[in-house]
């Protein structure tokens, strides 16, 4: 089955994302509390004819980071340019971007905790000074040498702000982490995007649709497009609740939204593993998936909704895991258990 939460999209998937992404935060839904911070720094800045102060944007994959940052650009009526951490190999690479920058330009870095450890340290004085400092020469004749660099605003995006270095975590001006959406939110980013698709959803279906998106908008838009071509194959093109749910059933999204990965995830630490605690690492070669993914597209949403839980010794499957996989899970009396659920550790 297509991962629904991943983020690698063929070009024509692209497209309608595009064509679904919010373009002002007056079109932005839910993260409120963001929103109104944002909405007063950038109104103070443009007032005042500077830039931004650097923003940091943290969260789970599909949550609105990219297009959050595309809208700060906008609402403060300046250039966006994007780049990621992986894509800027060489210091000489991030040096000829920041020197091209035009004043107050907003610059995207995504995955910034990807960022090679030379190219950050260039970084450092271009978001504190505004500053690049070139050396000139080699030896004992070598001169160093400060260019200034227009006053500009860098927004990075991480979706593990554990994995950015203090230096740089720092340097931001203003923080913001996005959490997994409501219901109530999700349901009216999928009617919006209806809209824009040009296909009716009934209040029911969008609501059904709604509580098996994970909590983020990609995977509802995502779920949105195959019930659409389900009900336009099946049903005359109008989504109502039974059509959602036949689509969704279709899809192997379970009622409480886990997809078959997520699923096989649980039962492996309840079956492989004893119920767990289990290493990351181990885990990962058990259901012979990359460990950076499980971390960060697949546990943030099944620890937020209790069906694992961290411990010191690894990861735990939780009584909610096993009795949604529809098993029995460990008595009351194991100590053991009871010890881990006690010490578990968030983030
Ligand atoms: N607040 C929102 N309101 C409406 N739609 C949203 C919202 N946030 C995100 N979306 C939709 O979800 C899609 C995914 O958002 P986006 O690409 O910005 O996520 P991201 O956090 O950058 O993900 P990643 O970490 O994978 O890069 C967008 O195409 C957009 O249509
Ligand atoms: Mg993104």
């Amino acid at each position: 089955m297509e991962r629904l939460v991943a983020s690698g999209l063929h070009s024509g998937e692209q497209e309608i994302e595009a064509s679904l992404r919010p373009r002002s935060l007056a079109e932005y839904i839910g993260q409120e509390h963001i929103k109104n911070t944002l909405s007063i720094f950038i109104a103070a800045a443009k007032a005042r004819g500077e830039a931004l102060d650097h923003v940091l944007l943290c969260g789970p994959p599909g949550l609105g980071k990219t297009t959050l940052a595309g809208i700060i650009a906008r609402e403060l009526g300046v250039p966006f340019r994007i780049t990621s951490g992986p894509a800027i190999e060489r210091p000489g690479d991030m040096a000829a971007i920041l020197t091209s920058l035009q004043p107050r330009e907003v610059l995207f870095i995504d995955e910034i905790h990807r960022l090679p450890r030379s190219v950050e340290e260039i970084l450092y004085p271009a978001m504190e000074d505004f500053g690049l400092d070139i050396v000139l020469g080699k030896g004992p004749g070598a001169r160093s040498l400060r260019l200034a660099l227009p006053r500009f605003t860098l927004v990075g995006a991480t979706t593990r702000t554990g994995l950015l270095t203090s230096p740089l975590r720092e340097r931001f001006g203003i923080t913001a982490r996005l959490d997994f959406y409501k219901h109530e939110e999700l349901a009216a980013i999928i009617q919006r995007s209806a809209a824009i698709l040009k296909v009716q959803v009934e209040p029911g279906a969008a609501w059904e649709i709604a509580r098996r998106a994970r909590g983020t908008p990609r995977v509802a838009n995502r779920l949105l497009k195959r019930v659409r071509d389900y009900a336009q194959v099946k049903a005359q093109g109008t989504i109502t609740l039974e059509v959602a749910r036949e689509a969704l059933e279709l899809l192997e999204v379970d009622e409480a939204g886990l997809d078959t990965l997520d699923r096989r995830l649980l039962s492996t630490i309840i079956e492989r593993f004893g119920g767990g605690p289990v290493g990351l690492e181990a885990l990962a070669a058990a259901l012979s998936e990359d460990p950076g993914t499980l971390e960060d597209v697949y546990e943030p949403y099944l620890l937020q909704k209790g069906y694992l839980q961290r411990t010191p010794r690894g990861r735990l499957a939780t009584k909610l895991a096993y009795r949604h996989l529809g098993k029995e899970p460990p008595g009351e009396t194991n100590a053991q258990l009871r010890w881990f659920q006690d010490t578990s550790i968030e983030e």
